[in-house]
């Protein structure tokens, strides 16, 4: 992968890269056509990174599908699929982690510590190795969006980080490989996390401005949902992630919830642009 890396960057055009875990849906794939609309070549890594999932987590189960992977991202027209070995990542003796004090250990990471400390020590280990110009990530995943720009930024890596549009279900939940868990009612009730989301951007839209009363209404269509138990609902400042009062510059308002025995996420995006909120969904 290394050589195929040096050879990549003195091509003209900026390597892409999307990193992933596999069990690839359309919202990876939205990650793979941004990536091949700017880059050339683009390389897909597939790895289940054992350090981001605590012990009671579902590594063990966590869905692995390489050979249809393999197939989609060749139709798809990616270039390289990285799919290292557990030993080649972590190989004995390894002692060295990324963590982005502050930043990870709130929210997902108040629920799954240690969780970013293996998301943020695995990512920087591929773009160590692949050295791509540019590297996707979605924004369901916000909050890890958010950590491994800020660690791109401390640590002076030459990658630029492109956070792109979730991907939804026409019913609007958003695409995850963890949905393949639920089961028919599970996945009925799964919608409520887009529903409070989307009940949120509504008020905002009507005029809504106070964050407390955005965050009591998204807990009231959470609560009403007897499948789901939330973890946090919260509208937080997009950059410290710290809670806010009131909406102001840009804004995510983030969700987790287990549904049955599935754990999931969302979040919605508020921008503030010359005085006036756009919220995306
Ligand atoms: O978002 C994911 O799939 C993973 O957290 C990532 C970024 C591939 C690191 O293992």
């Amino acid at each position: 992968m290394k050589q195929v890396a040096r050879q990549a960057r003195a091509e003209e055009r900026p390597a892409g890269f999307v990193p992933t875990m596999g069990a690839l849906h359309e919202g990876h794939l939205s990650l793979v056509r941004a990536a091949l609309a700017e880059c050339r070549p683009v390389i897909v890594s597939i790895f289940v990174n054992p350090t981001q999932f605590g012990p009671q987590e579902d590594f063990q189960k966590y869905p692995r599908t390489l050979e249809a992977d393999r197939k989609r991202l060749e139709e798809a027209g990616v270039d390289y699929l990285f799919a290292p070995e557990i030993a080649e990542m972590y190989p004995q003796g390894f002692r060295t982690w990324v963590n982005v004090e502050g930043l990870s250990d709130r929210l997902e990471g108040r629920v799954r510590p240690g969780h970013f400390r293996g998301v943020t020590t695995v990512v920087l280990k591929l773009l160590s190795i692949v050295q791509p110009q540019k590297a996707f990530f979605g924004r369901k995943d916000a909050q890890q969006a958010r950590l491994i720009q800020q660690m791109a930024r401390d640590l002076h890596l030459d990658s630029e980080i492109i956070v792109c549009p979730i991907v939804r279900e026409p019913d609007g939940l958003a695409m995850s490989s963890r949905n393949a868990y639920l089961n028919p009612d599970e996945r009925c009730a799964a919608t409520v996390l887009y529903h409070a989301l989307d009940g949120a951007r509504r008020s905002m839209e009507r005029g809504e401005r106070d964050a407390l009363r955005l965050v009591a209404a998204m807990r009231e269509v959470m609560r009403a949902e007897p499948l789901a138990q939330p973890d946090y609902v919260e509208l937080v400042d997009a950059e410290t992630l710290e809670p806010v009062t009131r909406l102001r510059g840009t804004c995510l308002a983030l969700l987790a919830a287990r549904i049955g025995t599935v754990r999931l996420i969302d979040n919605l995006l508020i921008e503030e642009r010359d005085g006036t909120f756009l919220a995306t969904i």
